[in-house]
């Protein structure tokens, strides 16, 4: 199959320019202006922008948490996602403590393999750091081709580890040539404010966000930062929200050191007033919790400042049905929101047509910069000469409405519902493939590939 896109606008993280792109199999074998070439398919672009497809590198799909699993599996959480601009995912993998990363590994594998549509690859989630689990670390980076692991400073009793395990673990990341990523708030002291709000009385999904403050977040990121300082492992803090956390990672540039920062795109555009509609509030029920207005300035400023490095999703979605455990216990709500689908949209229409962010960054921190930090750029991440035909047509100026009535996401309610946007994902390529043409989704359940990642480079 050979496909030529014509007269695009190509957008990548550094260029802007008018030209063709000569697609042959699944990669790009050529750019520039008129080119030459007869093609199986031609597509007329002009008008369009064209940018690279988009990487999520955080989502959650068919996971066991809290008592059920998120209602997106990794047929329609992929596909979904694809419908919304995003071509590759990175979901977690969830060691289970008293158990090995590779029965992990094995799980999710089940899951995924022949019925991804999208990309995808692993991050490896550890949760019980031993003797048997550092033997498992180089493995995982030399064999399986996963080289981010994941940690949690907070669900103590579940997914915690404490800082004993996180020293030791970073020390074997950093030797094995992988970076260390962390969900960063005060796992003892949230502990204790869910306890004590429950015991008052206070069930509402309200105190859930009453339960998690800035503090929390801000002193396990400036404690994160200060662990991988030390070890000098390669560090990256998923999901941050706020400014007390972002000024830690302010504050360890100035001691030379780089502390990738991961945002989502709720907590630029959503706040916590949003947890005062009673029991509705759930739907927005996630950790970290929104935050408040001055905290998304600072976020919009993080990413102009290069301090923010990839707005990501977390995408973590449940029926409202699941949402419903909660409903006498703010704590037993399932921790998380829909926005796979959303991502690449909300934050072109919010970001670069509201004029926050320009359109190279756009592109930087949605598709180039997630693939540069973990290990799989110039495969993804870009359009260029060799690389995957991963590929975005988008129309600018083509206005509709988020809704759960037409969203491919597999959860009954939308996070975004009735939000009004300006431009449209039309066309996605995926390794050269037409995978979404006009809202129809093209390739079979099963065409989604497992991306094995690189060690990861520290300096980019
Ligand atoms: O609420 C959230 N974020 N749910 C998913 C798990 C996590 O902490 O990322
Ligand atoms: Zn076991
Ligand atoms: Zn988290
Ligand atoms: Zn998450």
């Amino acid at each position: 199959m050979s496909l030529l896109i014509k007269n695009g606008r190509i957008i990548t993280a550094n260029d802007d320019y008018i030209a063709d792109i000569f697609i042959e199999g699944e990669t790009v074998k050529a750019i520039g202006k008129d080119l030459p070439f007869n093609a199986e398919k031609e597509i007329d672009a002009s008008g369009k922008l064209v940018f690279p497809g988009g990487i999520d590198p955080h989502v959650h799909l068919d996971m066991p948490f809290m008592g059920t699993f998120s209602s997106d599996t990794h047929e329609t959480g992929t596909r979904a996602a694809l419908h919304g601009g995003t071509t590759t995912v990175i979901d977690f993998v969830l060691q289970q403590q008293g158990h090995s990363l590779h029965e992990a590994l094995d799980a999710w594998n089940g899951r995924a393999r022949g019925t991804a549509v999208g990309d995808y690859s692993f991050h490896m989630a550890v949760t019980d750091f031993n003797e048997h689990t550092k033997a498992e670390i180089k493995q995982m980076v030399e064999e399986e081709g996963i080289t981010s692991f994941k940690t949690f400073m907070a669900y103590k009793g579940a997914l915690m580890i404490d800082d004993r395990q996180m020293t030791a673990l970073m020390q074997e990341v950093k030797k094995q040539g992988g970076m260390v990523t962390v969900h960063a708030t005060n796992g003892d002291m949230i502990d204790y404010l869910i306890a004590q709000n429950k015991a008052a009385g206070n069930l509402a999904p309200l105190y859930h966000y009453l339960s998690q403050p800035e503090v929390t977040e801000a002193e396990a990121s400036g404690r994160f930062a200060d662990i991988a300082n030390y070890t000098g492992c390669p560090a990256y803090i998923v999901h941050l929200t706020c400014e007390g956390a972002l000024n830690a990672v302010r504050n360890a540039t100035r001691r030379n050191q780089k502390v990738f920062v991961e945002t989502c795109i709720q907590y630029l555009l959503l706040d916590a007033s949003l947890y005062e509609r009673n029991f509705e509030g759930a739907k927005w029920v996630m950790s970290p919790p929104l935050r408040q207005k001055k905290d998304q300035d600072t976020l919009w400023a993080g990413i102009n400042q290069g301090l923010v490095n990839i707005v990501a999703t977390d995408h973590c979605p449940f029926m409202w049905q699941q949402k419903l455990m909660g409903k006498d216990d703010f704590s037993k709500i399932p921790n998380g929101h829909p926005a796979i689908e959303n991502r690449m949209e909300l934050l072109y229409s919010e970001g670069v047509h509201k004029g926050r962010i320009t359109l190279n960054r756009y592109v930087e921190v949605a598709c180039t910069n997630p693939a540069r930090i973990f290990g799989m750029f110039p495969r993804k991440g870009t359009i260029a000469v060799g690389s995957d035909a991963d590929i975005v047509i988008f129309d600018p100026q083509e206005k509709h409405v988020i809704s759960a009535a037409t969203h491919h996401m597999n959860v009954d309610y939308s996070a975004y519902e009735g939000w009004e946007l300006t431009g449209k994902v039309k066309t996605v390529l995926l390794r050269g493939q037409i995978a979404i043409d006009e809202g129809e989704c093209l390739v079979p359940r099963g065409y989604g590939q497992f991306i094995k990642r690189k060690k990861v480079n520290a300096f980019i």
